[in-house]
């Protein structure tokens, strides 16, 4: 099973991903396959939408106050929200060059499940708590440029219709 990234504009990243209702081989091949395209790609986050599995499911691996953090989770949950941390540039593989600010909570508690099974729950400050939130953005349909302001995303334009031809080359 080889999965490829697909980029902006591809009819899988605006959908609503399905809950994931059991753990079998090929799920855990997905999320190994997922692991893959991202440090290929030198990423640090990676949603299951954006290698055209609409499935809620994604990975990240990102240093945390000097931490290495390698985390996925199934079915994730953002049950608490704090904080505001408004200035900071966020990029997306699947919207490869662009980075622009976005608004997210600084810190929240996240539930989900974990590739044995295991319900989890996890508090998450920072760059991780960024990282998760836009992951989770990816299982409901919504890129980082979808929070931008119209006139900014109206700027982006010409870049983003050469981003969304992407997905006919490969
Ligand atoms: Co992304």
């Amino acid at each position: 099973m080889v999965h490829e990234l697909i980029y902006y504009g591809h009819d899988t990243l605006k959908k609503v991903a399905r809950e994931i209702m059991n753990i079998d081989g090929e799920l855990l091949q997905l999320i190994d396959s997922m692991y893959n395209v991202m440090y290929r790609a030198k990423g640090i986050g990676l949603a299951a939408p954006q290698v055209d599995v609409s499935k809620r499911l994604f990975i990240l691996d990102i240093e945390n106050d000097n931490k290495q953090i390698t985390l996925e989770m199934l079915n994730p949950v953002i049950k608490e929200f704090s904080g505001k941390w408004e200035s900071y540039e966020e990029g997306c593989l699947s919207v490869p060059g662009i980075s622009k600010e976005v608004v997210r909570s600084v810190e929240i508690l996240l539930s989900g499940v974990n590739r044995d099974g295991k319900e989890v729950e996890l508090e998450a400050g920072g760059m991780l708590a960024r990282v998760i939130q836009h992951e989770i953005d990816h299982l409901n349909g919504i890129l980082f440029v979808d929070h931008l302001e119209d006139y900014m995303r109206k700027e982006l334009r010409p870049e983003l219709k050469k981003i969304k031809k992407m997905n006919r080359l490969s």
